[in-house]
């Protein structure tokens, strides 16, 4: 029998970093509007001619250092990303091209803010059933040019940042409780609410001839769509009601659990669903002050911030939750 667990851990963001302060000409908004309803402080966009690859290339060195492997010990990549380098193939040919790792599998994976935990989950049955050893899993989005960066686009425009996230899950036979290893997840999706959250464009649904004309760029239909109170409401039920489900079907409580990883989409909905599930402030890892929302980067970004900020150590009992775009959600219980 075997197990999954996190070997190598890294994180990469653009050096170019912008405070709210820096987005309120531009976008005709304020410091204080955006910090009083998402407790975002700053992001990073990136400059010139970086694409998404380029920062999962920088997240997936930091994650091979730690984990102590080269490139030719990852037998099979996964990709989550909204915001591809190409519309097709997917971003993690690109990254493997970049890392001189032909031949393995690469996988797209396309969740949203849901997509690290989609992804965990797809690592961890494979490895369960032997197909893998070192499977490498990044999140990695670039929203800064995707975005209406325009007064009206400003509701969705400050929210999201860029950057990556990339973690190694490697093989071990299964062994005691306190070992490293994936313990459990649960995933979600209604795509009742696909349109709440969504960017319409390039696309076969617009019912245009083309999959992107003129037209469609002159309506804005290729900038993200948010209905804000509705993702509100639903992120906070969704997040508690996820992760109660993981830790009770794994018999552990909020005491048992020693941090709480979450989606960062709004400090306002973390905070909410801590207090739903009575988890105290401290347990709970946010980055969102600092990165704004990177999306499928969220929680392995999130999780070297921790390592470095001395929170996460090994043998520790981890909660993660998230909750994006389609909608989806989900939850996962680790022990790193
Ligand atoms: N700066 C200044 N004012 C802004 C603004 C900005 N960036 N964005 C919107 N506003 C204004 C609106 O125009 C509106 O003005 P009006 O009352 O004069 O019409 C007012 O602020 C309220 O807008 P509203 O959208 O109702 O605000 P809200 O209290 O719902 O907060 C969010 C907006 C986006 C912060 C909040 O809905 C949220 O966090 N939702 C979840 C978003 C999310 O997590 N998305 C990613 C999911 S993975």
């Amino acid at each position: 029998m075997y197990q999954s667990y996190i070997s190598g851990v890294g994180a990469y963001v653009p050096p170019r970093s912008l405070t709210n302060f820096d987005l309120e000409k531009p976008l005709d908004t304020s410091d204080e509007w955006i910090q009083q309803r998402t407790g975002i402080v700053k992001r990073h966009w990136v400059e010139g001619d970086t694409s998404t690859s380029d920062l999962a290339v920088e997240a997936t060195k930091e994650a091979l250092e730690s984990a102590k492997l080269s490139k030719d010990d990852i037998d099979c990549i996964i990709f989550a990303t909204l915001s591809p380098d190409h519309e097709f193939p997917g971003t993690g040919c690109f990254l493997q091209a970049k890392m001189d790792m032909s031949g393995i599998p690469a996988f797209d994976i396309r969740q949203q803010c849901s997509g690290y935990i989609y992804g965990l989950s797809m690592a961890d049955a494979f490895i369960k059933n032997g197909m893998y050893k070192n499977i490498l899993l990044v999140g990695a989005e670039i929203h800064s040019r995707g975005m209406d960066r325009t007064p009206e686009g400003r509701n969705v425009a400050v929210l999201f940042g860029d950057g990556a996230g990339a973690t190694i899950l490697s093989r071990k036979e299964a062994g005691a409780d306190n070992e490293s290893h994936v313990i459990s997840y649960d995933l979600h999706a209604d795509g009742a609410f696909a349109k709440e959250l969504w960017t319409p464009g390039p696309g076969t649904g617009n019912g245009k001839e083309e999959r992107l004309t003129t037209s469609m760029i002159d309506e804005k239909l290729h900038y993200p769509y948010m209905n804000g109170r509705q993702v509100f409401m639903h992120a906070v039920k969704r997040m508690a009601e996820s992760l109660t489900y993981t830790l009770k079907t794994n018999g552990k409580s909020v005491e048992d659990v020693d941090l709480f990883l979450f989606h960062q989409a709004n400090m306002r909905i973390n905070d909410k669903v801590g207090e739903i599930m009575g988890i105290p402030p401290e347990k709970v890892f946010n980055t969102i002050q600092h990165y704004g929302n990177t999306t499928a980067a969220t929680i392995p970004l999130g999780m070297r911030d921790a390592i470095k900020a001395g929170k996460l150590e090994r043998g520790m009992l981890v909660g993660m939750a998230a909750f994006g775009s389609g909608f989806t959600w989900g939850s996962g219980l680790m022990r790193f």
